[in-house]
């Protein structure tokens, strides 16, 4: 995919339907993985976007079609919380997924973050996803699939806008302090989002119209937002709902 803006825009009705169409997705691409590899090594994104997915993937209509035994589970990101934090990505996955369904423990791979050990943290994650998932011939994870978002200013994972670790390219997690959240981040870099074997974005409700709009719409000569910047050697589809697509040219 040369960039976000050519592939594959699936537009519904609302989010339960979206969360739904990401279900069926994952059912999918982790029934694949497994046939193929013999696992699914699949981060999770953060945020709230993903938390009915995560709650449909939990429950009686999709858990049984995963082989939970065969999935690890990482994380895109992480906010500078500890994991019991309302604000944790891993407490809002271990809440809608991961405290219902049989993944084992040591294939859930939290990221740590604490604002006065997050360099340490980031690297730290670095080693435990070089040690769990496989690696490309070059060392980089290859992980099979990233549940991603997007923020209204177009970050993905914490990707933000005019941070250095937009332009980090060799370490694989990294440190970010965000400016405008006035917090600390670890999050995965461009080399592993790249790398990974698929690439699924969520992205719901009025407020992301407009990054909406830009990511599908006639290109211009703006610098380019940071989910712009991807540059997937793999595939990638967007599901988005309705409000979301508002601004996106028939
Ligand atoms: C995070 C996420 C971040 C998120 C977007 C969209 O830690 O917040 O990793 O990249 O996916 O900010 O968030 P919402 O789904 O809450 O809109």
């Amino acid at each position: 995919m040369p960039d976000v803006s050519a592939p594959t825009l699936h537009v519904h009705a609302d989010l339960e339907q979206l969360s739904r169409a990401c279900a069926e997705r994952w059912g999918a691409l982790c029934s694949e993985a497994i046939a193929q590899r013999g696992a699914f090594h699949v981060a999770l994104a953060g945020g709230s976007t993903p938390r009915r997915l995560y709650a449909l993937l939990a429950g009686d209509e999709f858990s049984p079609h995963t082989d939970w035994g065969r999935v690890h589970v990482y994380f895109g990101d992480e906010r500078s919380v500890p994991p019991n934090h309302p604000d944790s990505n891993y407490r809002m996955a271990r809440e809608q997924l991961l405290a219902h369904v049989p993944v084992p423990e040591d294939q859930i791979h939290p990221i740590m973050a604490a604002p006065d050990s997050i360099e340490q943290d980031a690297a730290s994650y670095a080693r435990t996803l070089r040690c769990n998932a496989p690696l490309g011939p070059d060392g980089t994870p290859h992980l099979d699939l990233m549940l991603l978002g997007v923020g209204p200013d177009g970050h993905t994972a914490s990707l933000f806008p005019d941070t250095p670790i937009l332009e980090e390219k060799a370490k694989l997690v990294a440190a970010v302090y965000v400016e405008r959240l006035q917090t600390w981040r670890v999050s995965m870099t461009f080399p592993v989002l790249n790398r990974a074997r698929h690439l699924l974005f969520q992205v719901a409700g009025n407020e992301k119209a407009e990054v909406i709009g830009r990511l599908f719409g006639p290109q211009d000569d703006r610098p380019p937002l940071p989910v712009q910047r991807l540059r997937p050697e793999g595939s990638a589809e967007w599901h988005v709902d309705r409000a979301a697509a508002a601004r996106v040219q028939p």
